[in-house]
């Protein structure tokens, strides 16, 4: 536990300092000229500061609302006054924040992204690591379409809060990314979602999702997390067999999880098995309902994670499983960064660039393969579900009376002809009459792939063909 000012961090304040001398996550610029600019005394916006930094300076935001879509430069720090004083508002367009690799973001409540996508890179996000490894914490990550995306950007997402997202909490996608210390709660779809990465999920608190954490194809550590009270699942490994073989780069992984406390969700695991030091009881919160997820005395989670050393608690006991425990426990999300900063915390600079799937795959997230098959699978199933009888997890989250369309249903799909899902999966619902919650996959699929995919639903899914309006 321990609450006051510890070894630990004054240690974290040291490395921040000797890391900005020495010069941060091996970025090159001279040391001694390293500038901070302020906004907005100096620079009226975020981003006109952002445009005048170079790699390695600091930009400091005063206390207030920024009402901005920012584009963040390489190796530049961007540093709000806490997340309670300092709001980055994208006005409902777009991401909120791009991110740059190597840069490092924290002390922000970033809100009010885009509304567009489900999933896949081409998702409005709070804050989009695309190409781009680097370091978000201390942030509030709230009421976007989704949080934090991290595409092929193995980063650091360290002591947020992420809630009350449209849909996914986290997304990781093709990103080895740390994940500690996240209060995660709330959000439409996954709280946690990896894909095809083989990132770590370690001393977060993830509650009030429909999924709790959700892996496919992924190498994930899953430790030392308190999952509770999720709408469906606590854990879940993909139900796909391909999405649980993987393949190519990423075959037989599977996740590695130990010492979570999963606890009152409406199915706590599903094709996971309880692992060493798991625990299913009430962790005792402070009070859920207010989102105070500190844990009361005598809260099963206390000392009783990971009991490594190097997992200790900062008063050097033994880990307390969530986000309250672990060497960067959560200390308040009041923290500004000039208290306690992860600016120095070591990323993986390297960009990692798409790999070549090759025509073999028969799944892929986005971009690979152009298998209908795994099209599909990447691209309908949050919402048609599995088989494609319209009950996938977004089924229920897309609006009053909204439902996916049951693509299994044969005398419907009889009656449609091949041009016209073209047509609505190409531009999307309203371009035939039916809802916007049907979204378009023009920019995202070429002609081709989305031809391969009514290929897949003829042959696999509504198992039909067109017989004429009507038609029987
Ligand atoms: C965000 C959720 C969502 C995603 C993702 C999604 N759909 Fe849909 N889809 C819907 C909804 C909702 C409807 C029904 C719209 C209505 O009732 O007005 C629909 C309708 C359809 C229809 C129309 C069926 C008919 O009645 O003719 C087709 C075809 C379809 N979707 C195919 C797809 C395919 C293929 C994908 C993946 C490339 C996909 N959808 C992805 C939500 C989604």
């Amino acid at each position: 536990m321990g609450r006051e000012k510890t070894g630990f961090q004054r240690l974290l304040v040291l490395l921040v300092v000797f890391g900005l001398i020495v010069g941060l996550n091996s970025f090159s610029f001279a040391a001694g000229s390293n500038k901070t600019l302020k906004v907005p005394s100096e620079y009226k916006t975020i981003q006109a500061a952002i445009d005048a930094a170079s790699s390695g300076d600091a930009i400091q935001a005063a206390a207030g609302k920024y009402q901005e879509n920012i584009i963040l430069k390489e190796g530049v720090i961007l540093q709000g006054a806490g997340a309670d004083a300092t709001t980055i508002d994208g006005n409902g367009k777009g991401n909120v924040v791009e991110g740059a690799k190597g840069a490092v973001i924290e002390g922000f409540t970033i809100t009010n992204s885009g509304k567009r996508g489900t999933t896949g890179d081409i998702m409005d996000v709070g804050i989009s690591a695309k190409h781009a490894p680097m370091t978000i914490a201390n942030c509030r990550i709230i009421g976007n379409n989704a949080g934090i995306r991290t595409y092929f950007s193995p980063s650091n997402i360290i002591n947020n809060i992420v809630a009350d997202n449209r849909v996914y909490g986290l997304y990781i996608l093709y990103s080895d990314s740390s994940v500690k210390n996240n209060i995660v709660y709330n959000n439409g779809s996954y709280g946690v979602y990896n894909s095809y990465s083989t990132p770590e999920v370690i001393n977060n608190t993830i509650f009030k999702n429909f999924d709790g954490i959700y892996s496919e194809v992924s190498k994930v550590v899953v430790k030392n997390n308190i999952v509770v009270n999720n709408k469906s699942a606590g854990i879940r490994w993909a139900e796909f067999p391909d999405a649980q073989k993987g393949t190519g780069f990423m075959k037989g992984v599977e996740p590695i999880l130990s010492y979570n406390l999963v606890w009152g969700n409406k199915t706590d695991r599903v094709n996971v098995s309880p692992a060493e030091g798991d625990i299913s009881k009430d962790p005792l919160f402070t009070d859920i309902a207010k989102g105070d997820v500190r844990l009361k005395k005598g809260s099963p989670a206390i000392n009783n994670g990971s009991p490594d050393n190097a997992d200790n608690d900062p008063d050097a006991t033994r880990n307390d499983i969530g986000a309250y425990g672990g060497p960067l426990a959560q200390k308040t999300i009041t923290a500004s960064p000039q208290a306690v900063s992860y600016a120095s915390l070591k990323i993986k600079t390297e960009t990692l660039e798409e790999p070549d799937y090759g025509s073999q795959s028969t799944w892929s997230g986005a971009g690979g393969t152009k298998s209908g098959r795994g099209l599909f699978q990447s691209w309908c199933v949050s919402c048609h579900g599995a088989l494609g009888k319209g009950d996938g997890q977004l089924a229920d989250t897309l609006g009053e009376g909204i439902r996916p369309r049951d693509l299994s249903n044969a005398e419907l799909l009889s009656a449609r002809s091949d041009e016209f899902l073209f047509k609505v999966i190409k531009n999307g619902g309203p371009s035939v009459g039916f809802s916007d919650a049907m979204m378009n996959f023009g920019a995202t699929l070429s002609d081709e792939e989305i031809k391969n995919i009514i290929a897949y639903v003829r042959k696999d899914i509504c198992k039909c063909q067109y017989k004429g309006v009507g038609g029987k």
